[in-house]
Formats: C-alpha cells, sequence, structure tokens
C-alpha cells in the first residue's frame, strides 16, 4: 500500500517508466536483451532510473512492459539460490549490489500489448494511480540525464508555477533537428533556466527551429494528461505521442513549462550513445577509471 501524497517530499508519488519500445536501434542484441537491461559498466539502465526515481522520493515504479520484455520487471525480484551463494561465501559487496533494487522502490508492471507510441504507453499507468495524485513524473530509461536533480528542480517549479514542467537541454543549433525543439512563449519566469513554453516542434530543420532548447525523457505532468491522451490521435509514425497530449493541453491553455538543464544526457537506445555512457561511468569508477585512462590515451595516439 503506498504512502499518501503529502509523505513524498516532492508531491510525486509515481514515475512512470516506459520500457515497451522494440529497440530497434540496437539490434541485434535486443532480439533476446531488452535495452533497459543492457549494464552501464555494471548496471542496467533501469536500476540507474529506479535510483533517480527514488531520489526524487517517489514510491513507486510504474513499468510499461510487453510480454517479450518481462525480464525488465523480473530484475526487481530477489533471487535467494543467488543471494544464499553469495552470502556463504561472504561476498557481502556483490550481495548488497545484487539486492540494491530491490530495496528501491516498489515495481509495478503494466503491459503494453503492442508498441503503440509513448503517448500510448504513458497512459496506460493511469490504472497505478491512487486519488490523492494530482501528477505523475515520466523518465525514459534510455535517456541518462546527469548530474542528477533535475526532477527535484522541476518538481519545484510546479510547485511554483502550477501545471505541468518538462525538462530541455540547450543544444547547438546545427544538432536541434534531432530532436523535439520548444517553441518559448515567456521567458520572464525569475529564473532565466525555467521558461514557459508555447508549443513544441519535432524534428524540425534548423533554420526552421523556433528555438535550441530540446527536449530530454524527464517530464512532471499534471494528471490532466491523461485525459489529453485520450483526445490525441495517431501522429508521427502512426503512433500516439506524449508530445501531441502535451501541444493539446498548452491549446487548453494549461500552463507548461521547461526547466534548462546544464548538465550531460546519453541515449542509451543507441550503441554509439551506450557507449559513451560506459566510457563516462567507467572513468568515474574507482576500478576501471585509472586502466581505461591509460588504454584510451594509448589508442588514441595510434590513430593520430
Ligand atoms: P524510443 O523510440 O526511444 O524507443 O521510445 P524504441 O521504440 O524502443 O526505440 P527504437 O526506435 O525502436 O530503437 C522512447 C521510450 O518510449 C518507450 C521506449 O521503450 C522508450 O523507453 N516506448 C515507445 C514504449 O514504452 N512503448 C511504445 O509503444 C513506444
Amino acid at each position: 500500500m503506498a504512502k499518501p501524497i503529502n509523505e513524498h517530499t516532492h508531491k510525486v508519488k509515481t514515475v512512470i517508466v516506459p520500457a515497451a519500445g522494440l529497440g530497434t536501434r540496437f539490434l541485434p542484441a535486443t532480439k533476446t536483451v531488452p535495452k533497459e537491461l543492457l549494464p552501464v559498466v555494471d548496471t542496467p539502465g533501469i536500476e540507474l532510473i529506479a535510483e533517480e526515481a527514488a531520489a526524487l522520493g517517489a514510491s513507486r515504479l510504474a513499468v510499461i512492459t510487453s510480454q517479450r520484455k518481462k525480464g525488465v520487471l523480473g530484475y526487481f525480484a530477489a533471487d535467494r539460490q543467488l543471494e544464499e551463494n553469495l552470502e556463504s561465501k561472504g561476498k557481502t559487496t556483490l550481495l548488497d549490489k545484487v539486492r540494491h533494487a530491490q530495496h528501491l522502490i516498489e515495481p509495478v508492471e503494466v503491459i503494453q500489448d503492442e508498441p503503440l507510441g509513448l503517448g500510448h504507453a504513458v497512459g496506460l499507468a493511469e490504472q497505478c494511480l491512487d486519488d490523492d495524485e494530482d501528477a505523475v513524473a515520466v523518465m525514459l530509461p534510455d535517456d541518462l540525464v546527469l548530474p542528477a536533480g533535475v526532477m527535484e528542480k522541476m518538481a519545484a517549479v510546479r510547485n511554483r508555477l502550477g501545471g505541468s514542467v518538462l525538462c530541455a537541454f540547450d543544444v547547438p543549433r546545427d544538432e536541434v533537428s534531432n530532436y523535439g525543439v520548444f517553441d518559448i512563449a515567456d521567458s520572464d519566469t525569475g529564473d532565466p533556466a525555467v521558461k514557459k513554453i508555447s508549443g513544441m516542434v519535432e524534428k524540425p530543420a534548423a533554420e526552421d527551429a523556433p528555438s535550441t532548447f530540446v527536449a530530454a525523457g524527464r517530464y512532471l505532468l499534471d494528471r490532466q494528461i491523461f485525459t489529453a491522451l485520450k483526445q490525441i490521435t495517431p501522429g508521427k509514425g502512426g503512433e500516439l505521442q506524449l508530445t501531441d497530449a502535451i501541444e493539446l493541453l498548452i491549446e487548453q491553455g494549461h500552463p507548461v513549462h521547461i526547466v534548462i538543464h546544464d548538465g550531460r544526457r546519453h541515449d542509451l537506445g543507441n550503441p554509439g550513445g551506450f557507449i559513451r555512457a560506459c566510457v563516462d561511468f567507467a572513468l568515474a569508477h574507482p576500478a576501471y577509471a585509472k586502466g581505461l585512462r591509460r588504454y584510451l590515451t594509448q589508442r588514441l595516439k595510434q590513430d593520430d
């Protein structure tokens, strides 16, 4: 039984983690291994997201998954035989690592029968919410946003300005066409890192982009999003798009702000982004940093 909402530091009880996508950019590995279970050094993306959700103070992780990706939820289950084995050998550090995910947050499985889009996946999580939840967080497990803490700032903005709050990165103009780009309505929010938006354009040409602020996979959405998700029709790629539901909310006069995050992000959904994340994490890992740095320095010299 989840705690009442007022016992949650940032008034967020549920974090929705859409993880039912096909992961085609990572084939052939994702034929049998869900991309959410690929290890960034030694920890799968799904555990990194569960840590981020727990740090926000949420108590429920609504993981949207599919029949062929059951392993994503399975990752949170206890493995008695393995734990007993490690315990009997006194391998306590490994035992703690193995048990870590089980104790972070309560995972709830929601099955998406067909990959009908991110909007469809998010909409399915409504069934998990309690009556006292006015807002819900969405964290995309293949988008690693660093350093941690942006969701806490987004929650503070919702507290102050109401409505929904999205995470944004400021990127060079020649990169905007890879992303959803925000149209800024009002920059005068009393904080230069917070702006009100009037809309979003999906992957525009650089010269047509309304700004250089692009969407990242972190959303704090008012519960009204579920009504909007029921009103939209299939959009880009024939899928129900979360951005279309957010656009609809804006059209209906619902305030939507962005928090511009001053940090890094890694797209774990494609091999190039995944490799960078592994290098980044390994260079910060006490066991691997020194050796990797030495190897990379020597290896890069061979290419000069
Ligand atoms: P992506 O487009 O990044 O993931 O969706 P994908 O569909 O797995 O990737 P590719 O393009 O085939 O390589 C963003 C997030 O939304 C989830 C994905 O799992 C990912 O976390 N998603 C997407 C769903 O849960 N259901 C869907 O129908 C679509």
